[in-house]
């Protein structure tokens, strides 16, 4: 779907939030996959929606950002670092040719330890070829799947990404393309789901669940192609359109580092993120003093579903289930044993080892 109006177009703020956890998180997926010990010879920066590089304020892109992540942190001579850049509209695929020109008038690395493709046309029809033709399958991919929200991502490549050697995708998704269109949209909607067609239901549930129905499809989706470990979060600005990435990796690391990368996210600017699965879609704008209350609702939820758990269990259901940290969850949960909501196995502060249930409320 070309650019419907000009290129290039305003950064709107969700962007500029985006473009900040892309850095930080490039900023150090390049480094450990190419420059410490044990690296590999190469790696692919692949997008399938590139854009053109620049922004109307003149803001960079997420394929300069990606460039600059690698220069900045791997030495110009450690390994092949590829860079693939598709997009469906000319205007898009030559500006990116111009304004790499422009951001790196000296080439940052020789053309054989940094190819750089641009090539113009939809995803769904090059990004897998061109991946074949760079020879980037059995090296570590990280594909930037940054469409307009409705990721018309062959599903078939979603598998053969997660299958590939220390790989992952960042999808961004607009659930409000799926609520808005579902009842016009074919069978092709369905393959971004994996052909399942569960997200249909969406039409049948109240309107404040149905974004999270459309995340929840996607991020099976993405499970089921074989990404082990996936994290999803809404980036919401003051005003305007809330926007969700999904990020999937098959290593607990990846998901560490995606989350620091979340958490330092400067939200002074003005755009929040939130976690999909709080039902009172608290959103966390804080950066100094973490606001952990959708943290403390989910931990309540979780002991109420499973009983007594150990502290440790919690910190990895914070982990991989939820936006915060492992470190989140004995802040969270200490208020709640000191007033006595909760209790642990031993007095005194508690600590990973410790093992804690919701404590009997009075009447039961
Ligand atoms: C959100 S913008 C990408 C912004 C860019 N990733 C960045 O952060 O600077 C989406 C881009 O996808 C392109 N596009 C839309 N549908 C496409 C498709 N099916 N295949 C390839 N590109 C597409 C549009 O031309 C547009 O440039």
């Amino acid at each position: 779907m070309p650019v419907d109006g000009d290129v290039p177009w305003p950064c709107a703020p969700h962007t500029e939030a985006k473009h900040n956890i892309y850095r930080r998180y490039l900023e150090r997926w390049f480094p450990i996959l190419l420059a410490y010990e044990n690296s590999y010879p190469s790696v692919t920066y692949a997008e399938g929606f590139a854009g053109p590089g620049i922004y109307s304020g003149g803001e960079p892109g997420s394929p300069v950002i990606a460039i600059r992540a690698l220069t900045a942190k791997v030495p110009p001579t450690k390994g092949v670092a590829r860079f693939l850049f598709v997009d469906d509209d000319e205007r898009c695929t030559s500006m990116l040719k111009s304004t790499l020109r422009e951001a790196f008038p000296d080439r940052p690395r020789s053309d054989h330890a940094m190819p750089v493709n641009i090539v113009p046309g939809t995803c769904a029809t090059n990004l897998e070829p061109e991946l074949d033709k760079m020879k980037a399958w059995g090296q570590p991919i990280f594909a930037n799947l940054d469409s307009w929200g409705n990721a018309p991502v062959p599903y078939r490549l979603l598998q053969r990404l997660a299958t590939n050697v220390s790989s992952e995708v960042i999808v961004t998704l607009q659930p409000q393309h799926f609520v808005r269109f579902v009842t016009k949209m074919g069978p092709a909607a369905d393959e971004v789901f994996g052909g399942d067609p569960t997200w249909r239901s969406v039409t049948e549930l109240a309107a404040e669940a149905k974004s999270r129905h459309i995340l929840t499809c996607y991020r099976q989706a993405l499970h089921t192609a074989g990404f082990e470990y996936l994290l999803d979060f809404e980036l919401v600005p003051r005003n305007g359109q809330p926007l969700y990435l999904v990020f999937g990796t098959g290593h607990p690391l990846g998901v560490k580092k995606m989350k620091d990368s979340l958490w330092e996210v400067d939200r002074t600017q003005g755009v929040g993120f939130r976690d999909p699965r709080d039902e009172q879609a608290e959103t966390l704008f804080d950066i100094t003093a973490p606001e952990l209350g959708p943290l403390t609702r989910l931990l309540v939820q979780k002991l109420r579903d499973n009983g007594p758990t150990r502290i440790e269990d919690l910190r990895k259901f914070a982990l991989f289930e939820t936006v915060y940290r492992e470190e989140h969850v004995i802040r969270a949960l200490q208020p709640l044993t000191d007033q006595g909501v909760i209790t642990s196995d031993r007095r005194g502060s508690l600590r990973r080892s410790s093992i804690v249930s919701l404590a009997p409320t009075p009447g039961r």
